[in-house]
């Protein structure tokens, strides 16, 4: 097996290549005057199996990524293994008004069309972690909550939250890693201007505390959050995600300790998703 990846997953993909010793294939990429992306695999590709690692954060990423995986199917590849440790869109996941596209369904059908097996991490149409079919396709959605988990399993007087029910499974999923207690906020309006965000059961006076959500956008969910529990008595709070989209940037965050995995390449992030890719593609090298 060959790995793909592009440049904003090529620290990850180098991980991956370094944990299973399987090497990296070439790619030529350009991008011509008129802004249309041009791809061109220079690794032998007839009968040899590949994963193509590569992360996707805006338009330019997804039709680098089809034409990367066109490349491959077209050229007689025995299999291809499309790993898209962010994949866009996957917040529109149904028609929420009538007339609306259901944006995640159309990428996921894109991507499908060009590879045997798609694999994504967290993806946020899919509930947890395991083999499941969306869009009429299967998907395997890898589980990055353990290491996450992980990454905090030194601290002290830990507890970990979800900023909402909904999504208490995550928090359960990194807490289970690392043997500490977890809980989900509950968001209580108080008046037309206060919302108080607490820990649904648990006291949070003097612990240490990390709010895990699968994507932190603006931010303003979890910077929220953190200033209640630091209001509620926290001793200390991190906030912590699978993808950090940070559409506003990094400056937001001034004062506040961010962690994110490297499904998009950020400042932020510090926990990379290489043995949670490599544990997943070793199923493929059997
Ligand atoms: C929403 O469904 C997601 O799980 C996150 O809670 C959301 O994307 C966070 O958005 P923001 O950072 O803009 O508050």
């Amino acid at each position: 097996m060959f790995l793909i990846s592009n440049d904003k997953s090529a620290d990850l993909a180098d991980g991956v290549s370094k944990i299973l010793g399987i090497k990296k294939g070439d790619v030529e990429k350009k991008v011509f005057p008129d802004g249309e992306i041009y791809v061109r695999i220079l690794s032998e590709i007839a009968d040899q199996s590949f994963a193509v690692v590569h992360t996707t954060q805006t338009n330019d990423d997804l039709i680098e990524l089809i034409l990367t995986l066109s490349a491959l199917s077209g050229g007689g590849a025995k299999n291809i293994v499309c790993v898209i440790p962010h994949m866009i869109y996957q917040r529109q996941d149904s028609a929420f008004f009538p007339g609306e596209a259901v944006s995640a369904e159309v990428v996921v059908r894109m991507i499908e069309e060009y590879c045997d097996e798609i694999l994504l991490v967290n993806a946020h149409f899919l509930e947890r972690g395991g083999v499941f079919e969306f869009a009429g396709t299967k998907i395997r959605n890898l589980d990055a909550f353990p290491l996450l988990g992980g990454y905090f399993s030194d601290v002290k007087n830990l507890v970990i939250v979800s900023p909402d029910e909904g999504s208490m499974h995550y928090a359960k999923a990194a807490a289970d890693a690392v043997g500490c207690p977890y809980d989900h906020l509950v968001k209580t309006r108080l008046d037309g201007e206060t919302v108080e965000m607490s820990p649904k059961d648990l006291d949070v006076g003097g612990k240490n505390i990390v709010i895990l959500d699968d994507i932190i956008s603006t931010g303003g969910t979890m910077k929220t959050a953190a200033q209640r529990l630091l209001d509620q008595g926290a001793k200390k709070v991190v906030l912590g995600c699978v993808h950090g989209v940070f559409t506003k940037g990094f400056d937001v965050f001034e004062g506040y300790d961010v962690v994110c995995t490297d499904s998009l390449p950020t400042p932020l992030s510090k926990i990379s998703l290489a043995p949670v890719i490599s544990e997943a593609l070793e199923d493929y090298l059997k």
